[in-house]
C-alpha cells in the first residue's frame, strides 16, 4: 500500500490542478472503486480529538498540552497519533463564520494567537498528526461581503446559494454552493490547500448527509488535488443507504449521532460525565448493520473512545473494557475523547494493551452471531486464520452467562485460547466457550484451531510447477508433479512439541491409474497410494500421523512411478 501511495503522492505533484480534478473524477465515477482510493487509512486512525472533553473551548494551549500528553503517556508510541482540532476554533458575528480575505473561515486569534501552521508545526515536531474540521458549504459573510475566490477572477456571490443552508453547529450560516459552477470547485481547492498549507493531515468534514454528496465529492478532489495525504473523515450519522458513496470517497464515516450523552453540568451537558453505556451500547447495532461496509482504506466510525478518565467519564471499568473491545472488534477509528492530561492507571493500562490494539488494527469487522436478551457474541477470522472471539453481558445488573460454540465462531476441531485482556493461555478448548460476566463486563478470546495449513504453492517443489486450471483448490494454486519417478514437494512444518502429528495432504488425481507417493520426515517413510479422484477438479484428503520433533520438521511426498504424483493443494497438520 506504501507503493500506491508513493504513486498517488507522485501523481498529485506532476498534475496541473484542472487535470487532478478531472482525473480524480473518472476514478470516483467508476462503479468497480470500491474503497477509497487515496492511499491512506489502510488501518483504522488512532488518536486524540478535542470534541468530547475539550467541547467548545479549544486553544492552542490545550491542544499542545493533549499532544504533550499523547507522547508523555505512552499512546504515541502505542500508535495513537492524531491531535484532531475539532469545531468551535473560528470566530462568529451575528452573520455567522467571521471569514478571511478568500471567503473561508477565519480562525479565532484569540484561542489560537500562534495560528494552525504553528499548532500543526508543534504536533509534527512531537512525531504525531494534526487533524483539522471544516462542515459543507460557504459562510454568509464570505457572501455579504462578495469575497473573490483565490485564484479566479470568481467571487462568493457566483457559486452561492442563497436560498438554502447547510446543516452547521456553531456559527450556522452556511450557504450552500452551486455545484455546477466552476467557482465552486475553485473556493473548496482554495480551502483545502490553505489546509494543506498549515500542514493538516486529517480532515473532518461534519454536517454530511445524504443531500451533501457534491460537496463531499468535491472536497475529496480538493484534498486529492493538494497533493498532500489528508485522511479524509465524514460525520454524522450518515445514511447507511449510501454506504457504498461513504466508502467511494473516504476513509472512515460516522454511523451514527454523538456518542456523547451531554449530560454534564457545564453550558450544553459539557464536562464530565462525557457518555453513558446506553450510548456506548447503542453502537452494537450500528456495527451489526455496518459491518460489511469496512475494509483497508475506509472505516465505519463509532465516534470517539470515552477512556482516559476512570469512572468519571460516565462509564464503569467493565464497561470502558467493553467500549475498547467493541471498537477493537468493530475495526473503528480509535479517537480518544478524553483528558490525556488526567489519565489513570486502569484506563492507561486499557488503552495500551497491544493485544486489544492488534484486534483492531488487524482491520477486520467483526461480525454478531450471538444477540439474545444481554447476551452478545462477535467474531472475526484474522488473516493468519485465528478466530477473534468477544462475548458480552450489555446488561446494567446481573450476572450473565454467556456461551459460543466454535461452530457458530466459524470453525471446528479443538482450538488454543488465549484470554486477550490479561493475555493468559486458557489451554486447548474442545468446541465451545462460556463465560459468566458481570454486568457491562466482556470477555475477549483468541481461538487458534490447532489444524495449520501448508500450501503446496508454498512448499519447496523439485519437478513441479504451480498450475491454477483446476477449480476447488486453496491458496492461490496446486503443484502439478512432472510425470517423472522422484518429483517431489518439501514441507517445513513447524511443531511447538515432539510427538505424533496428524496430517492430510489434499489432492485430485483425474486419470484413472494410482499416483503412489512415499511420505518422508526424519528416520520415518511411509507409502501412500494416491489413485484416481475422478477429475482433476475432484479433491480429496489423504489423512496420515508421522512423529514430528519440536521445531522444523521437513514433510516430503515423492512420486515412485514416472506417472508422477497427483496434484497436491496443501498439507493440514494438527500438532502433536
Ligand atoms: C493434466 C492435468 C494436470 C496434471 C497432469 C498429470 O495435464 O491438467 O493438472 O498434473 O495432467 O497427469 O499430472
Amino acid at each position: 500500500m506504501r507503493a500506491v501511495l508513493a504513486a498517488l503522492l507522485l501523481a498529485c505533484t506532476c498534475l496541473t490542478v484542472p487535470a487532478a480534478v478531472s482525473a480524480d473524477s473518472a476514478v470516483s465515477a467508476d462503479p468497480t472503486v470500491s474503497f477509497s482510493d487515496n492511499g491512506l487509512s489502510i488501518r483504522p486512525a488512532m488518536g486524540w480529538s478535542s470534541w468530547s472533553f475539550v467541547r467548545r473551548w479549544p486553544d492552542e494551549a490545550k491542544m499542545r498540552a493533549q499532544a504533550d500528553a499523547l507522547v508523555s503517556s505512552g499512546l504515541a508510541a502505542k500508535g495513537y497519533v492524531h491531535v484532531n482540532l475539532d469545531d468551535f476554533f473560528q470566530k462568529c458575528d451575528a452573520n455567522g463564520f467571521v471569514v478571511d480575505s478568500f471567503g473561508r473561515w477565519a480562525v479565532d486569534t484569540a484561542k489560537f494567537p500562534s495560528g494552525i501552521k504553528a499548532l500543526a508545526d508543534y504536533v509534527h515536531a512531537k512525531g504525531l498528526k494534526f487533524g483539522f474540521y471544516v462542515t459543507p458549504g460557504i459562510a454568509r459573510n464570505a457572501v455579504t461581503a462578495n469575497r473573490p475566490i483565490e485564484g479566479t477572477s470568481y467571487h462568493a456571490q457566483d457559486i452561492a446559494d442563497t436560498t438554502q443552508t447547510h446543516k452547521n453547529y456553531n456559527c450556522k450560516n452556511m450557504y450552500r454552493l452551486d455545484h455546477a459552477h466552476p467557482g465552486t470547485q475553485a473556493f473548496i481547492n482554495s480551502w483545502a490547500n490553505q489546509m494543506a498549507s498549515w500542514g493538516v493531515d486529517y480532515l473532518k468534514i461534519d454536517g454530511v448527509d445524504a443531500t451533501t454528496v457534491a460537496d463531499v465529492e468535491a472536497w475529496d478532489r480538493a484534498l486529492r488535488q493538494t497533493g498532500r495525504p489528508i485522511n479524509f473523515a465524514l460525520s454524522n450519522n450518515l445514511p447507511i443507504a449510501q454506504a457504498a458513496t461513504w466508502r467511494r470517497l473516504a476513509n472512515s464515516w460516522r454511523t451514527q449521532g454523538d456518542v456523547e450523552c451531554y449530560c454534564g453540568p457545564g453550558p450544553n451537558g459539557s464536562g464530565f460525565p462525557l457518555t453513558d453505556w446506553a450510548h456506548v451500547v447503542s453502537r452494537f447495532n450500528s456495527a451489526a448493520s455496518w459491518q460489511q461496509y469496512a475494509g483497508p482504506g475506509g472505516w465505519n466510525d463509532y465516534d470517539s473512545l470515552q477512556i482516559g478518565n476512570g469512572d468519571q467519564v460516565g462509564l464503569t471499568a467493565d464497561q470502558r473494557r467493553s467500549h475498547m473491545t467493541h471498537w477493537a472488534m468493530a475495526a473503528s477509528p480509535l479517537l480518544l475523547g478524553t483528558d490525556l492530561t488526567a489519565l489513570t492507571s486502569v484506563d492507561l493500562a486499557i488503552l495500551r494493551n497491544d493485544r486489544l490494539i492488534a484486534v483492531n488494527q488487524d482491520g477486520v469487522a467483526a461480525q454478531r452471531i450471538v444477540n439474545s436478551g444481554v447476551n452478545q457474541v462477535w467474531r472475526k477470522r484474522e488473516a493468519n486464520g485465528d478466530y477473534v472471539i468477544a462475548l458480552y453481558n450489555t446488561g446494567t445488573s446481573g450476572n450473565s452467562t454467556v456461551s459460543v460454540t466454535w461452530s457458530q465462531a466459524g470453525f471446528t476441531g479443538p482450538a488454543a485460547v488465549t484470554n486477550l485482556w490479561s493475555g493468559a493461555s486458557e489451554g486447548t478448548v474442545t468446541s465451545s466457550y462460556s463465560a459468566t460476566l458481570r454486568p457491562g463486563e466482556t470477555r475477549l478470546i483468541r481461538a487458534r484451531p490447532n489444524v495449520q495449513r501448508y500450501e503446496a504453492e508454498g512448499a519447496t517443489i523439485s519437478q513441479g510447477t504451480v498450475d491454477s486450471n483446476h477449480a476447488g483448490f486453496s491458496g492461490t494454486g496446486f503443484v502439478n508433479y512432472t510425470n517423472v519417478t522422484g518429483s517431489y514437494v518439501e514441507f517445513t512444518v513447524n511443531a511447538t512439541a515432539a510427538g505424533t502429528a496428524t496430517l492430510t495432504l489434499r489432492h485430485a488425481n483425474g486419470t484413472t491409474a494410482d499416483r503412489p507417493m512415499t511420505i518422508t520426515t526424519g528416520d520415518t517413510t511411509l507409502t501412500l497410494g494416491f489413485p484416481g479422484t475422478g477429475a482433476w477438479t475432484t479433491w480429496a484428503n489423504a489423512t496420515f500421523t508421522l512423529p514430528l520433533t519440536a521445531g522444523a520438521n521437513t514433510v516430503r511426498a515423492t512420486a515412485t512411478t514416472d506417472g508422477g504424483g497427483p496434484n497436491v493443494d496443501y498439507l493440514d497438520v494438527t500438532p502433536p
